[in-house]
């Protein structure tokens, strides 16, 4: 039996980039996915990540989404359900950053910036835990929730206030749901990507901010989004039982250095 038969998955943020690694790896491994993006045409370009689902033989779906619209999320679960009947895994990863320190950024960008990252994931959070309480438990879990942080949630990011508050905010919350619904079986962790090369525009990419990483990284190469979803994959699976609260890290090192 594929690790994920029979389990059904929305993955935020899957249409690009560490999402659509997840959402690849999840549907691979023999789950039904949903797409929860405010756009389908992957950033890096190519195929859909339904488009690439469904000529692999799995299957999936795109629900345009934003992730800090409640009734849009209610939506989202709501049809997920109605399709695929329960709602095993939720990969909260849809995120935005603006590369603003305290004084450079405008209360519109820090409001915009905790809508998606905090709201979005407290939207997405609380709904799919409404659904996960009212389904049976499989395999002594009713659903799981895995949250895309940063090791940047852990130490400061040089210059990117409003990312890095919401990020420290992210590995909270999982630790909080963790702890308020192990009595529901509901299991919560979180994933700590260190740099990860995907096609995101702004400065991510520029050479000074490679070199930083690269600088910064024991292992001798930057992450690969596939790096993320084997992470994810094992958190989703029943392979991690008795495994909640924790902030994984999947960093080449950076934490440890
Ligand atoms: N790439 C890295 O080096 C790195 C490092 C640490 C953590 N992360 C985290 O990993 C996650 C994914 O990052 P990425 O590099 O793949 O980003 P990305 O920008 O390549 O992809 C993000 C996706 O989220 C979608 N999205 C943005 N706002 C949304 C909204 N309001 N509702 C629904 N979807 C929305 C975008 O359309 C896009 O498809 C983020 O949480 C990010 O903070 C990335």
């Amino acid at each position: 039996m594929p690790l994920l038969a029979d389990k059904t998955a929305i993955v935020t943020g899957g249409s690009s980039g560490i999402g659509r690694a997840i959402a690849l790896k999840f549907a691979a491994k023999g789950a039904n996915v949903v797409i929860a993006d405010t756009v389908e045409q992957p950033i890096e370009g190519g195929d859909s990540t339904v488009e690439l689902i469904h000529s692999a033989g799995g299957d999936a779906v795109y629900i345009r989404t934003d992730i800090s619209d409640w009734s849009a999320v209610d939506a989202l679960v709501g049809a997920t359900v109605a399709q695929f009947g329960r709602l095993d895994v939720l990969v909260n990863n849809a995120a935005i950053y603006t590369s603003t320190n305290l004084i450079e950024t405008t209360p519109e960008q820090w409001s915009r910036v905790i809508s998606v990252n905090l709201t979005g994931f407290f939207c997405c959070s609380k709904r799919a835990v409404m659904q996960m309480l009212i389904q049976s438990p499989v395999n002594e879990v009713r659903g799981r929730i895995i949250n895309i942080s940063s090791q940047h949630g852990m130490v400061a990011c040089p210059g990117d206030f409003p990312y890095s508050v919401s990020k420290g905010g992210i590995v909270q919350m999982t630790r909080q749901i963790a702890v308020d619904h192990a009595d529901d079986l509901i299991v919560c962790n979180a994933i700590a990507p260190g740099k990860i090369i995907t096609g995101k525009p702004g400065v991510a990419n520029d050479p000074d901010a490679l070199d930083y990483s690269r600088h910064r990284t024991p292992w001798p190469r930057l992450g690969t989004p596939n790096d993320v979803a084997g992470a994810a994959l094992f958190l989703a699976s029943d392979m991690a039982s008795y495994v909640t609260g924790i902030n994984l890290m999947v960093d080449g090192g950076w934490m440890a250095g």
